[in-house]
Parts: C-alpha cells; sequence; structure tokens
C-alpha cells in the first residue's frame, strides 16, 4: 500500500471480530511507531501491550469509554514526562507522532485501530499498570481485526478554508461556549473522582458519543 492510499484509507474502528492480532503484527505496529521523529531525538516511548480481560475492564470500570470493555487488545502508549520544555508538553507530542504511525502502519496490515484518550485519571492507570511517576500514560490504542470495512468520512474543510499564509488570517473561528464547556470539564473531573460509580454507567453511557464504527 502507498503511504497516500494509507492516510486517506486510515480511519477509526472500534469493533472488531475474533481474530486476535498477533505477536508479529504487534511488533510491526510498535516498530513502525518507534521511527517518528522526537523531541531532541530523546526517543522515550515504552508501549504496554495489554492482552487480559480483566485489565481492559478494569480501565473501563475506571472511567474509560464505554466500548473499552468489548475490547480484547490494546497498546498503551507512554512517554517519559520529563521535559524542561513544559510549554509545549513536547512528550505529548513525540508521543502522538508515534501513535498516527502506528495507526498507519495498521491500515496497510489491515488491522483496526482507535486512538482513545477518554481514559480514567492518570493515577488509576499508573496504579493499574505500575507506570512510575516519570512517565505519563498519553493513549490507548485499542487493536483487533474487523469484517465491516469502513468508509471515507469526508472532511468538515477543504485546505481552501484551513490555510493562510504569514498571518492567523481565518474568519470561521471555533467559538465554543465556555460556560457550557466548564460544566462538561468539571462533570468529567466529578465523574471520574467518584466512589463506586458503577450505578451511574448506564447514564454515562448513553451520554458518551456515539460512532457508527
Ligand atoms: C487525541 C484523540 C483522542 C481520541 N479519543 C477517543 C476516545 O476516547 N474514544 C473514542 O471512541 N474515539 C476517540 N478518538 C477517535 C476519534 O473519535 C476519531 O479519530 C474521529 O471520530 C475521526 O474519525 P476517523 O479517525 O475515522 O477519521 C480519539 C482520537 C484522537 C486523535
Amino acid at each position: 500500500m502507498e503511504l497516500k492510499e494509507a492516510i486517506y484509507k486510515r480511519r477509526t474502528i472500534r469493533i472488531y471480530n475474533n481474530d486476535p492480532v498477533n505477536d508479529e503484527e504487534i511488533r510491526e505496529l510498535i516498530s513502525a511507531a518507534i521511527q517518528a521523529p522526537t523531541a531532541c531525538n530523546f526517543q522515550l516511548w515504552k508501549f504496554i501491550v495489554i492482552n487480559d480481560l480483566a485489565l481492559l475492564n478494569k480501565i473501563y470500570s475506571a472511567g474509560g469509554a464505554a466500548f473499552i470493555k468489548n475490547v480484547k487488545q490494546a497498546i498503551l502508549v507512554t512517554y517519559s514526562n520529563q521535559t524542561d520544555n513544559l510549554e509545549y508538553k513536547d512528550f505529548i507530542e513525540s508521543a502522538s507522532a508515534s501513535i498516527e504511525n502506528m495507526l498507519l502502519m495498521a491500515t496497510e496490515l489491515g488491522i483496526g485501530t482507535c486512538w482513545v484518550n477518554n481514559l480514567p485519571n492518570k493515577s488509576k492507570l499508573r496504579n493499574i499498570f505500575g507506570i512510575p511517576r516519570g512517565y505519563d500514560p498519553i493513549a490507548l490504542i485499542t487493536i483487533g481485526h474487523y469484517d465491516k470495512e469502513p468508509k471515507y468520512v469526508a472532511r468538515k474543510n477543504t485546505v481552501d478554508e484551513l490555510i493562510s499564509y504569514n498571518y492567523f488570517d481565518f474568519k470561521d473561528i471555533e467559538k465554543k461556549n465556555q460556560f457550557k464547556l466548564w460544566i462538561i470539564r468539571v462533570g468529567r473531573i466529578m465523574y471520574k473522582i467518584l466512589p463506586g460509580k458503577r450505578f451511574l454507567y448506564k447514564i454515562v453511557g448513553r451520554l458518551e458519543k456515539k460512532f457508527d464504527n
């Protein structure tokens, strides 16, 4: 597959069949991930392959996205947070570059992925997976083979609408309702720290954004 084809074909897939992604494929994904650029060429990533359903269920129960409870395999991407560039949080950028490489390689291999950051608080993930304080969990990449081919999703804007030269010269600027945004932010924090929130799962599941793949 040409790179261009993989870029345009890549889609998020959240429903997987029972055909597991084998170890060789997983290593190929991680090998692609570590070809990505990193700030100062530090390459300080660590990848936790999760194939234990009880652990995936723990992520879900601790506040992760609802579909995680049906996932059988995932890769938790972590990166050293010991950076001097706090302004740009470069460890997140470095890890994100590796994730996109992984997703493109998965597309080439016919493996479905979903980049997930609707996750429990980082401290919870640290406890579950023994991640030391010097590392941050960045995202969970769920993986699996799939039956239903994803369809192309048109972009929200054209390139012409998204480009300006030498100055931030755009008329169409995103203006979110700040009050609503803060309510949602606080709601998210409260939900994650609430003990014994099992009784809320149904309500939260209904509120969670639904996707058709
Ligand atoms: C930083 C990031 C976080 C995401 N977090 C979630 C998530 O928590 N749950 C989820 O179902 N999808 C998540 N996604 C996947 C997006 O929903 C998906 O990329 C988007 O709907 C566009 O679909 P596409 O990937 O097929 O183009 C995330 C994607 C990114 C880049």
